[in-house]
C-alpha cells in the first residue's frame, strides 16, 4: 500500500513534453480536470520546459481558462537553468536573486500567486546555501512558495543546503527507471530513506525509450517485463515498470511523461499492484545482464 504524502498526489503530471503534445488550451483544460479526476493532483513544471517557458505558458492559459483548477492541484516548479540558446553557454544560477527572479517569472507564466513546491533543478557548483536558504525564506514570508526541495542533487548536496535551510526540504526528483540504475547504487535513494523524505522519480520509461530501443539491454528488459504482467495481471508493460519504481523502499512518488490519457489511466493502475522481491530482481537482472552476487 502506497503511504499518503502530505503535499504530493500518489503520482504527479509531468509537464516537460507539453508543448509537443499539440493540445489546442481546451484539449489540455480536458487533460488537466482527466487527471485530476484520476487522483493525478500535482503537476510537474520547469521555466525550461519548452521554447522560451513555454509549458508554464501554456499550462497558465489553462488556469485562466478556468480558474476553479488552481485549488484542486499542487504545482510544483523548479529553478537554476539558463539556457543560453547560442547568447551566452548554459549554465547553473542558485544565487538569491536568481532564485526569486526566477519563481516571479514563474508566478507570471503560470498565472498564479504561489507554487506548492519550488526545486533547484541541477546542483550548482557555485550554489552557496546560505544564499539559497536565504531566499526560501523570503520567498516563504511573501507567501510566494510553500515548500522546498532539490532535483538530481547528490546526498551531499542535499545534506548541505539541508544543514542551512530551516524547514525539511520535502523531495529530490531524480531519474528512477530500470534502465538507469544509478540512483539505486549511489546513496540517493537510501539517504532519502533515511530522511524519510519522498524522491519524485522522473522517466520511469527512461522516456518513452523502453518500447523502442533495440538494443541488448532494453530487449532482455522487454521481455522480462512481458513475463512479469502475465504474472501480475498487469495491462502493459508500462505498468509493470511503475510497480517496480514504487516497490523501492523510498516511496518514490512517480512522475508520469504521457500527455495521452489512456496512459495516465494505466500508470495509476500500478499504484494496486505489487511485485515480488523475486520480480522485482528479475527485472533488474534483466537490465543489468547478469545476476546478483
Ligand atoms: N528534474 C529533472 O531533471 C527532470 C528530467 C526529466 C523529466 N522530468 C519530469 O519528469 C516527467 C516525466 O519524464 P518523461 O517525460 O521522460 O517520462 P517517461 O514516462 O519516461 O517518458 C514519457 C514519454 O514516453 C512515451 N510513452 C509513454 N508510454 C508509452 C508507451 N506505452 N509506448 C510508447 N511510448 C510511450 C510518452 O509518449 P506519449 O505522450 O505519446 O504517451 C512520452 O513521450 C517530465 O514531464 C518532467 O516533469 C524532470
Amino acid at each position: 500500500m502506497q503511504k499518503e504524502h502530505p503535499v504530493f498526489s500518489p503520482m504527479i503530471q509531468g509537464y516537460w513534453r507539453m508543448a509537443e503534445w499539440g493540445m489546442s488550451t481546451q484539449q489540455q483544460h480536458a487533460f488537466v480536470k482527466q487527471h485530476i479526476e484520476l487522483g493525478v493532483t500535482t503537476v510537474d513544471h520547469a521555466p525550461v520546459y519548452g521554447p522560451e517557458s513555454a509549458c508554464e505558458r501554456m499550462f497558465g492559459d489553462v488556469l485562466t481558462l478556468d480558474s476553479s483548477l488552481r485549488d484542486q492541484i499542487q504545482i510544483v516548479s523548479k529553478c537554476g537553468i539558463y539556457r543560453g540558446e547560442g547568447k551566452y553557454v548554459n549554465h547553473y544560477n542558485s544565487g538569491k536573486a536568481a532564485i526569486l527572479e526566477s519563481v516571479d517569472e514563474s508566478l507570471q507564466r503560470l498565472k498564479t500567486d504561489h507554487l506548492d513546491v519550488l526545486l533547484l533543478h541541477r546542483p550548482d557548483l557555485l550554489m552557496d546555501a546560505d544564499e539559497a536558504a536565504e531566499a526560501f525564506s523570503q520567498l516563504k514570508a511573501a507567501g510566494k512558495v510553500k515548500h522546498f526541495g532539490v532535483s538530481n542533487f547528490t546526498p551531499a548536496q542535499f545534506a548541505l543546503l539541508q544543514s542551512r535551510v530551516d524547514e525539511s526540504l520535502i523531495t529530490n526528483q531524480v531519474e528512477i527507471n530500470p534502465v538507469n540504475l544509478q540512483v539505486t547504487e549511489d546513496g540517493t535513494l537510501e539517504q532519502l530513506q533515511q530522511e524519510r523524505v519522498r524522491p519524485m522519480a522522473w522517466s520511469c520509461l527512461a522516456g518513452g525509450r523502453l518500447f523502442s530501443e533495440e538494443n541488448d539491454q532494453f530487449q532482455r528488459l522487454r521481455s522480462t517485463l512481458h513475463q512479469v504482467a502475465e504474472e501480475i495481471g498487469a495491462n502493459s508493460l508500462d505498468q509493470v515498470v511503475f510497480a517496480w519504481v514504487l516497490r523501492l523502499p523510498s516511496n518514490p512518488v512517480p512522475i508520469l511523461g504521457s500527455g495521452n490519457i489512456e496512459r495516465v489511466k494505466t500508470a495509476v493502475g500500478a499504484l494496486d499492484l505489487q511485485l515480488t522481491n523475486e520480480q522485482w530482481y528479475r527485472i533488474w537482472v534483466a537490465s543489468k545482464g547478469h545476476d546478483v552476487a
